[in-house]
């Protein structure tokens, strides 16, 4: 009987900061017995209001940190790398997820009127990709996504609890515009977005679904691990995660925590930005 191939090489997942953490929350429940690499670009968070070539040179300096690790396929778990950068990705020698398209094409399956909602960052909404791979799915769709940047410091500063007079002023101020076009499914397509998914989820009611991007690129990752030979079967214990940033900022536990959901007690390396 031949042995089932097994890849012990760690999974390498970036972000422009902590926030990519929901996505490994995501694949530590998935896949527990791999090896992860993350690496957070705290020195230089927020990407998600800069230029494109700016986005696209950071994208590259991170996926080839990851690549000093060997890791066997990186996911880009930042919504706004996988909209304005996903060439660079598609250029590298190794598999690699964008959070952009395991989204789409959920959403495009399970909308029943056609209207689906984008969450982003301003440079995910402008680069429009999540409404071009929804409609590669869907050519009907009518897409309407709007650019939530507040969202972001709203979360970091733990104002995002469903009761929070400052979460529920944001959405319902960004999202009156998805309630009154209707739509019945909704892309979290930002690293920080399914924090406040419940906030999002009272406003718009219980019949919207909620895509989190993160979540369904861990899915993909998984099914595309198994499918290429390429999970670490070897491994029947927990796996190791390596936590990598380009700075330290003070409440680093805190938010670390508040997106992976358990606290990050070990393997916390900094990195100078000028060696990337
Ligand atoms: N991680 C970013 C994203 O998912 C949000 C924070 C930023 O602007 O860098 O788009």
């Amino acid at each position: 009987m031949s042995e089932k191939p097994s890849d012990s090489r760690p999974i390498g997942v970036f972000d422009s900061g902590l926030g990519g953490l929901t996505t490994v929350r995501q694949l530590l429940r998935r896949l527990p017995h791999e090896h992860i690499v993350y690496f957070g670009d705290t020195g230089r968070v927020p990407y998600g209001t800069r230029g494109e070539d700016v986005i696209r040179r950071y994208a590259a300096q991170d996926c080839a940190f990851l690549m000093q690790h060997d890791v066997k396929i990186i996911i880009a778990a930042c919504g706004t790398v996988s909209s304005v950068a996903p060439n660079v990705l598609k250029e590298l020698p190794l598999p690699t997820i964008s959070v952009v398209n395991p989204a789409s094409r959920v959403a495009a399956s399970v909308t029943k009127n056609g209207i689906i909602g984008v969450l982003g960052t301003a440079a995910t909404v402008k680069s429009g990709s999540y409404a071009k791979a929804v409609k590669a799915a869907k050519p009907d769709a009518k897409i309407h996504a709007i650019a939530c940047p507040m969202f972001v410091p709203i979360v970091e500063n733990g104002w995002n609890g469903v009761k929070d007079e400052v979460a529920k002023l944001a959405v319902e101020r960004y999202l009156q515009p998805l309630k009154d076009a209707g739509a019945d499914t909704v892309i979290l397509g930002c690293t920080h977005f399914p924090l406040l998914a419940p906030v999002i989820q009272n406003f718009l009611g219980d019949d919207v679904i909620l895509v989190d991007a993160g979540e369904e690129a861990a899915r993909v990752c998984q099914v595309q691990l198994a499918e290429t030979g390429m999970l670490n079967r070897e491994n029947e214990g927990e796996g190791d995660v390596n936590f990598y940033v380009s700075d330290q900022p003070s409440g680093f536990s805190t938010l670390a925590e508040r997106f992976l959901g358990v606290p990050v007690k070990k393997n916390v390396h900094v990195v100078d930005p000028g060696t990337l």
